[in-house]
C-alpha cells in the first residue's frame, strides 16, 4: 500500500530516493518523506500530499546539497493509521534522532507497544503504528546484544536490533531502517507485505517493487516470510526473524526502464491501454503449441493434479475478481466442473468446503493483495491446491501457491487495472482449456479449434482499439452526468461490473454492473430520463435466445428514458432500432468476447475522467496494491 526504497552504494542516496519514489508513487500518494545518513547526521525530510510536496520542500532549502549522503531511504504513503498530515509521514524517528523507519503494513498490536514505550519515558509524535518500531529499536540498540541462537550468524548490531523487535510485531510489516551511526547499512524485514533486494555493482537497494531500482540493476533477490535483510555496498544477508541464515531466490528481471515509464503518453493508463495487444500476446506466447493444445509446463501442478480436481474455487478482489467471473463462465462450460468465484475478502471467513481435490485460483495483478494472500493461506490450510495468476515475479501471493501462471503483461502503473485485466482473463481462459484438454472433456480438435482463435485475438484487440474515437467523444459529452449503469448478460455480466468500477474509481461517479436481467427485479427503478445507461450486448450467434433477451432489456430502459449506449459486435444490426449510440466490436468467440468488449468500457472512464480534469493515474483514496485486509 505504501511504497518503500532504501539504498546504500556510492550514489546520492537523495537523488536514488526521489527517483524511487516517482516510480512507487503509484502504491500511495497520501504523503512521502526521505532520510538519509551522512558525515555523521541523520537529516529526514516528509511532506504530505503527493511526491511534489516534498520535491518543493527540498528545492527550497538553500543548501546545495539539502541531504548529503550515500546512505538512505524513501517512503510514499498510503495512509492506515492517522491522516495523512506532514508529522504523519514516514520516516519516523526515535528519541535520540538517531534511527529512522519506513513501514508498509499495519502493526496490529501498536496500541500496546506504544503504552508500554510511553510509560518508559519516550515520547512519540505522530498518530501512526509505525513510530513504536523506531522507539523499540532505540530501546533494543540501548539494551543487551542479540542473544541469537545461531552462534555462526554475523549480524550487524542494526539488523539484529531489528530481528528482535519483529519478534514483537503483530500483523503486516516491510520496514525499512537506517541509523546515523551505522551509514555501511541498510536494514529491512518483512512479514506479508512485499520486499525485494536489487544487486547493484557496489550498490544494493531494498525496496516495495522492482521498478524503484530498475534504473540502476536488473538483478533481484526475493525476501521471504519472516525475514530480515541486512544491505551493504558488496552485498546483503538474509536470516530468519531468529537469526538463521537464509538462501533466497535470485532472479533477473526481464523488462526495463523504458516498461516503467510513460513513454510519450501524458499518463500512464493510457499507454497501458494501448499496450494490450502486446500484453496479451505476451501472456499467450508459448502457451499456445503449433498442433493446437494448450501448453502449461512452467507451472508446478503436474497434468495428474488437474485430473484430480473435482471443483474450482477462484478468489480474488476488485478487478482481479471481475476477470474470475468470466473464468467461471469458461471453466464450467468447458470442463463441467463445479466454479466458485468468491471475492477473496470473504473467502476465510464464510467456511468454504474445500479439500486436497479443490482447485483454488488465486488472481493478483501484484501477487501481494492481502486479502487474496489469506484466502490463498487458508485454501492451503484446508489442503486445498492453489494455482497463482499472477503479473509480478518474484511476489507473495505465487511464492505461498502451489503453481503459478504469470501474465507477461510488464509492469502496470496506473492504479486502474487495465492490461492486466486482460492478460486475466487470457490466463484463466488458458486454464479452463487446460483442465478441459487434459481431463479429456474438449476433444482435441475442440481444443485446436479455440487455440486458432484464442491466437487472433490480440489483433483484434488491436482492431478494436483503433475505432475507439466514438466512445471518446461519447465520454467527453457526458462529463456532468451524475451517474452512469452497465448492463450485461453472460460473460458480459462481469464486463459490465469492470466498467462501472473503472467509472467510479477514475471519474468519482456514481456507477454500478447489473446482469441485464435482474433489472426488472428493482434497479429499473434508477432509470430516469438522460441516464446514460451502457450495455454489453452478447453475440447474436452465442447462446440461444440471450441475445434477443438483452434487447428486450435494452428495449425496457429505453422505454422509461435511458440514453442507451451500446456495444455490440459487427453486423448485430437488431440493436441498432433501440440504441443512441452503437459502439462496434469485432466478431469474437462468446468465451473471449471479454477481451475486446473491455476494451470500450476502459476508454470511457478514462476519458470521462480526464474531461472531468482528474489525474487518472492515481485516483483519490486508492493504492495500486493494497497490502492491508
Ligand atoms: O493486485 P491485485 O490484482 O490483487 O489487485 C486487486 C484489486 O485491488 C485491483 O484490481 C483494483 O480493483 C484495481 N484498482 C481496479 O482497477
Amino acid at each position: 500500500m505504501c511504497g518503500i526504497i532504501g539504498y546504500v552504494g556510492d550514489q546520492s542516496a537523495l537523488d536514488i530516493s526521489l527517483q524511487g519514489l516517482r516510480r512507487l508513487e503509484y502504491r500511495g500518494y497520501d504523503s512521502s518523506g526521505i532520510a538519509v545518513v551522512g558525515a555523521g547526521e541523520l537529516r529526514t525530510a516528509r511532506r504530505a500530499g503527493k511526491l511534489a510536496n516534498l520535491e518543493k520542500l527540498l528545492a527550497e532549502n538553500p543548501e546545495p546539497d539539502p541531504m548529503p549522503g550515500t546512505t538512505g531511504m524513501g517512503h510514499t504513503r498510503w495512509a492506515t493509521h492517522g491522516g495523512p498530515t506532514d508529522v504523519n509521514a514516514h520516516p519516523h524517528i526515535d528519541c535520540t534522532g538517531a534511527i529512522a523507519v519506513i513501514h508498509n503494513g499495519i502493526i496490529e498490536n501498536f496500541a500496546l507497544l506504544r503504552a508500554e514505550l510511553e510509560a518508559g519515558g519516550h515520547e512519540l509524535a505522530s498518530e501512526t503504528d509505525t513510530e513504536v518500531v523506531a522507539h523499540l529499536l532505540e530501546v533494543e540498540l540501548a539494551g543487551d546484544p542479540d542473544p541469537d541462537p545461531d552462534p555462526a550468524a554475523v549480524s550487524h548490531p542494526l539488523a539484529a536490533a531489528l530481528r528482535r523487535v519483529c519478534r514483537r510485531l503483530a500483523g503486516a510489516f516491510t520496514l525499512v531502517v537506517v541509523h546515523r551511526d551505522f551509514p555501511e547499512v541498510v536494514v529491512g524485514a518483512r512479514r506479508n507485505s512485499p520486499l525485494v533486494v536489487g544487486l547493484g555493482e557496489g550498490e544494493s537497494f531494498l525496496a516495495s517493487d522492482v521498478s524503484a531500482f530498475i534504473a540502476h540493476t536488473r538483478e533481484a533477490m526475493e525476501i521471504g516470510q519472516d525475514q530480515v535483510v541486512e544491505a551493504r555496498r558488496d552485498g546483503v544477508i538474509v536470516t530468519d526473524f531468529e537469526g538463521r541464515p537464509v538462501q533466497n531466490r535470485r532472479y533477473h528481471v526481464d523488462w526495463d526502464a523504458s516498461a516503467a515509464e510513460k513513454g510519450g503518453y501524458p499518463y500512464f493508463m493510457l499507454k497501458e491501454i494501448n499496450e494490450q495487444p502486446t500484453a496479451l500476446a505476451d501472456t499467450l506466447r508459448g502457451r499456445l503449441s503449433p498442433q493446437g493444445a494448450i501448453v502449461l509446463d512452467e507451472e508446478r501442478l503436474s497434468a495428474q493434479d488437474f485430473r484430480d480436481v473435482d471443483k474450482v474455487f477462484i478468489v480474488a478482489c476488485g478487478t482481479a475478481y471481475h476477470a474470475g467471473l468470466i473464468a467461471k463462465y469458461a471453466i464450467e462450460h468447458w470442463t463441467r466442473l463445479p466454479c466458485e468465484v468468491e471475492m477473496a475478502s470473504e473467502f476465510r471467513y464464510r467456511d468454504p468446503v474445500l479439500d486436497r481435490s479443490t482447485l483454488v485460483i488465486a488472481i493478483s495483478q501484484s501477487g501481494e493483495t492481502l486479502d487474496t494472500l489469506m484466502a490463498v493461506k487458508h485454501a492451503r490450510e484446508q489442503k486445498a491446491r492453489v494455482l497463482a495468476i499472477c503479473n509480478t515475479n518474484g511476489s507473495t501471493i505465487p511464492r505461498e501457491s502451489d503453481a503459478v501462471l504469470y501474465t507477461h503483461c510488464g509492469p502496470e502503473v496506473g492504479v486502474a487495472s487495465t492490461k492486466t485485466f486482460l492478460g486475466q482473463v487470457a490466463a484463466c481462459l488458458l486454464v479452463g482449456l487446460y483442465l478441459a484438454q487434459v481431463r479429456g472433456v474438449l476433444y482435441g480438435d475442440e481444443v485446436a479449434a479455440y487455440v486458432e482463435r484464442l491466437q487472433r485475438m490480440p489483433e483484434l484487440v488491436e482492431r478494436t482499439l483503433g475505432r475507439l474515437e466514438p466512445i471518446r467523444e461519447l465520454a467527453r459529452e457526458l462529463v456532468d452526468a451524475k451517474a452512469v449503469l452497465f448492463l450485461g448478460r453472460h460473460v458480459g455480466y462481469p464486463v459490465a461490473l469492470e466498467g462501472a468500477l473503472k467509472l467510479k474509481e477514475l471519474a468519482y461517479m456514481h456507477a454500478e454492473g447489473f446482469p441485464a436481467g435482474e433489472l426488472k427485479h428493482g434497479p429499473i427503478a434508477l432509470i430516469e430520463p438522460g441516464l446514460p445507461v451502457l450495455v454489453v450486448v452478447p453475440s447474436p450467434r452465442g447462446r440461444a435466445n440471450l441475445h434477443d433477451k438483452i434487447v428486450s432489456n435494452i428495449q425496457e430502459v429505453r422505454a422509461r428514458g435511458a440514453r442507451t449506449i451500446v456495444i455490440a459486435e459487427d453486423g448485430d444490426v437488431a440493436v441498432e432500432p433501440y440504441a443512441d449510440h452503437v459502439i462496434r466490436v469485432p466478431e469474437t468467440t462468446s468465451l473471449f468476447a471479454p477481451l475486446v468488449t473491455t476494451l470500450p468500457l476502459q476508454v470511457f472512464a478514462c476519458e470521462l475522467a480526464l474531461a472531468r480534469g482528474l489525474d487518472v493515474d492515481q485516483p483519490r483514496n486508492l493504492a495500486k496494491s493494497v497490502t492491508v485486509e
